[in-house]
């Protein structure tokens, strides 16, 4: 831990890189002097830069209670993050952080049922709760989880689910791809309508991210169910800039994501930007 300035880009040293999806990557990043860069909460994020090339926010995927190391989860689609999946172990980028607000894993979700609902590499943030929530895992009821991608392939973190997550006594994990794929006897079928099939129980609070589109629907069918938008969070990735309320880049109404989010619960929100 270098500084208490978000402002100020810190070096972090890529220790690790595992090619997650055709499309994603997970990157381990230390500070050079092989701790953590920064102490973070479930849901915050960072703005990740190379000299040169441009910067980016992402997630922090995993837990703060992994005391080692930070992970980012990155899909490959511009500029930035086309280097970003270039680069080998060993090399350097900037980082500064955490930025935004965190799920509310010590208040609000202490003691509640919690149901996860992610979208493709809406895992990221949620994966990061999900972590904390099991190496804490008496503060909080029954957990369950509903991720769906494209493909098999597209799903993020697949081995961590197969291996742990589905391991866990105490947590039910719900896997769903698109399409019908050879070597998959899962679920077939889009999120929002297997979350609507599960037909969970009402007294959860949800975690929800993912594509808008699949954020929108998902809100419909939990409504259908008879959740109350009061129950129901999720983190916007609206494009951002300064990361610090600044720009007005990343407002929706009164609100701008990277100060007042990107966690909100939807009631606070009261309504959602365009694209969704
Ligand atoms: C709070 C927050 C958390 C995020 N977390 C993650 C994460 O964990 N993993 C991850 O892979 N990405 C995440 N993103 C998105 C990530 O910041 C962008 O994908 C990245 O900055 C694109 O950089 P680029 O230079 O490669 O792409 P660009 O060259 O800038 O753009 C390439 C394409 O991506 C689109 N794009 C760019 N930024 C965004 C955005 N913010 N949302 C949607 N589309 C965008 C552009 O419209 C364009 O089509 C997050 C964004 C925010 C705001
Ligand atoms: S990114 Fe600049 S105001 Fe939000």
């Amino acid at each position: 831990m270098n500084t208490n300035d978000t402002l100020i880009p810190l070096l972090g040293i890529v220790t690790d890189i595992r090619q997650d999806t055709p499309d994603v990557k997970t990157f381990r990043v230390v500070a050079p002097d092989g701790g953590k860069v920064f102490e973070h909460m479930p849901g915050q994020c960072a703005m990740l830069s190379i000299p040169g090339v441009g910067e980016g926010m992402f997630s922090i995927t995993s837990s703060p209670t992994n005391k080692e190391f930070m992970e980012f989860s990155i899909k490959k689609c511009g500029c930035l993050t086309t280097w970003l999946h270039q680069m080998d172990v060993g090399q350097m980028i900037t980082i500064r952080g955490p930025y935004g607000n965190a799920f509310p894993v010590e208040t609000e979700l202490k003691g509640k049922n919690l149901l996860f609902v992610a979208g493709g590499i809406g895992l990221a943030p949620l994966r990061s709760v999900i972590n904390y929530v099991r190496d804490n895992r008496s503060n909080y009821g029954s957990v369950r989880i509903v991720y769906g991608s494209r493909s098999k392939d597209d799903l993020v973190d697949y081995k961590e689910i197969i291996d742990e997550w589905m391991n866990d006594e105490g947590i039910e994990v719900n896997l769903t791809i698109d399409n019908p794929q050879d070597g998959w006897d899962g679920h077939v079928g889009f999120v929002p309508n297997y979350v609507k099939e599960l037909n969970p129980s009402t007294d959860s609070t949800v975690l929800v991210c993912g594509p808008p589109v699949m954020i929108k629907f998902t809100l419909a069918g939990l409504k259908e169910l008879g959740f109350e938008e009061t129950q129901v969070y999720t983190t916007m990735e609206l494009r951002m800039k300064c990361g610090v309320g600044k720009c007005g880049r990343c407002n929706i109404g009164n609100k701008y994501v990277c100060k007042d989010g990107p966690v909100f619960r939807f009631d606070e929100l009261g309504e959602l930007p365009d694209e969704y």
